[in-house]
């Protein structure tokens, strides 16, 4: 559920209303509802209330969305975060996320990343390879402190998800195989720097079942069943993010959180853990779109339309790169339909959001929106073309505030230094 509506046949944000947005702001920009990722927070953390020992951390997944309005609500909102690098580190500190509540993962940290993290004095780092664990042991021995670990344990599950955001095969480059984490544990356990507190997995993004997600907790419900007979203690279990979104409206709805609730206070029962979530794309992916205007509609004969917008893969990559599904809607529909090629204006033919697609009859000038586009979206863009980095703001009832300002070409110029011999 969002807060995306119509009123007056115009499309709102809550209580702005796109068209004025756009006059105000420019296109392409990104539009948040903070209600909207308020309400996501807040569905989560209900459907796992009460799984595990204690209340369980709910960690935002800060890849899918960092800007730091975003970061800033899901703090208020009790949320902790995941993150996998000291920039998105110093980001979730920034907008006061406790450090407490910080996990730090990702496959390549390096040492200074790791000595940020041990001074910010995270809860929990979760390491993905033996040489990793060294090093993270020798920084926290420099340091003379102890570093709280869980290994993140690959449990070779196919998630059934898109080939580039699927991790936990192991062919993936995540995690522990998982017939190497009773040896990975026990060099832990011998490096005194480091102190075991749990285990982590995280199987895939998209997934539209939790069938995948089932299968993996349970493997990893055996394993904490023998890091324990072998010593080993194990208070933390951090089940990753992963649970999909409704991008297409054809097709099934992916299971509801209540329903991932359920399924993970059954396979997690007696863990005696407590539990760890990294939601990312549910908690934003439906609180944003990607506001755009259309450039022009370039129609041949009778071949099918090109409607060429102002927004392009640099601004939103998903569709070039996984083949995603965006709904494309127009801000102030006549009611009219058409079926269109959406593209942008970068010169590569991969700069498309849709061939064929049924949609509102648009003309130049008119607005769209790209739904779904809170997560993985603004924070994918890039300068490609040296377009500008595209803008965001976010809506609050019938107040905006833009969050990131357009950076332009003068800003890409002046972040280039002169040559002395050019
Ligand atoms: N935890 C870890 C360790 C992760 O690697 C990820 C996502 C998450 C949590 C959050 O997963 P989520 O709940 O958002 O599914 N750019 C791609 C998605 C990449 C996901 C990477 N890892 C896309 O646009 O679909």
């Amino acid at each position: 559920m969002d807060y995306f509506d119509f009123k007056d046949g115009i499309l709102h944000a809550e209580d702005v209303d796109l068209v004025s947005l756009a006059d105000a702001v420019g296109t392409p920009v990104y539009v948040y509802s903070q209600a909207t990722i308020e309400r996501h927070a807040r569905v989560f953390s209900e459907a796992v209330a009460g799984a595990g020992v204690g209340a369980p951390l709910v960690a935002f997944a800060v890849k899918a969305n960092p800007n730091g309005a975003v970061l800033r609500v899901l703090a208020k909102a009790g949320l902790g975060a995941d993150v996998v690098s000291g920039g998105e580190l110093a980001r979730a500190l920034h907008a006061g996320i406790l450090a407490k509540n910080i996990v730090f993962s990702g496959v390549g940290k390096s040492a200074p990343e790791m000595a940020d993290a041990l001074d910010a004095q995270v809860g929990q780092i979760n390491i993905e390879s033996e040489p990793e664990a060294r090093t993270l042991a020798e920084v926290a021995r420099d340091k003379g402190v102890i570093a709280p670990i869980a290994f993140r344990v690959n449990p070779d599950v196919d998630a059934g998800t898109h080939a580039k955001i699927s991790t936990g095969k192991s062919d993936n480059k995540f995690g522990i195989a998982f017939d190497r984490a009773l040896p990975a544990y026990a060099l832990a356990a011998s490096l005194p720097s480091l102190r075991i507190q749990g285990v982590a997995l995280h199987i895939g993004s998209q997934l539209t079942s939790l069938t995948p997600l089932d299968t993996a907790f349970r493997k990893i419900g055996g394993l904490i069943a023998q890091l324990r007979a072998a010593g080993h203690t194990i208070q933390t279990a951090d089940l990753g993010g992963g649970l999909g979104v409704p991008y297409d409206p054809a097709l099934p709805a992916p299971p509801s959180p209540a329903a991932y609730g359920d399924m993970v206070r059954a396979a997690t029962a007696n863990w005696n853990a407590r539990l760890i979530f990294e939601p990312g794309r549910l908690i934003v992916a439906n609180a944003g779109v990607l506001l755009s205007r259309v450039v022009r509609v370039k129609q041949e004969g009778n071949r099918t339309p090109f409607v060429v917008v102002d927004a392009a893969m640099n601004d939103l990559i998903r569709p070039s790169m996984y083949d995603a599904y965006h709904d494309i809607r127009a801000v102030a529909p006549s009611g009219v339909r058409f079926t269109a090629n959406v593209v942008g204006p970068v010169c590569e033919s991969g700069d498309t959001f849709a061939m064929g697609r049924e949609m509102d009859a648009v003309v130049e000038g008119d607005l769209l929106v790209f739904a779904t586009a809170g997560a993985y979206a603004a924070t994918m863009a890039s300068t490609y073309n040296s377009r500008a980095l595209t803008p965001e703001v976010i809506v609050c009832g019938a107040q905006h505030a833009v969050v990131r300002k357009r950076l332009g070409v003068a800003a890409l110029l002046a972040a280039e230094d002169a040559v002395a011999w050019l």
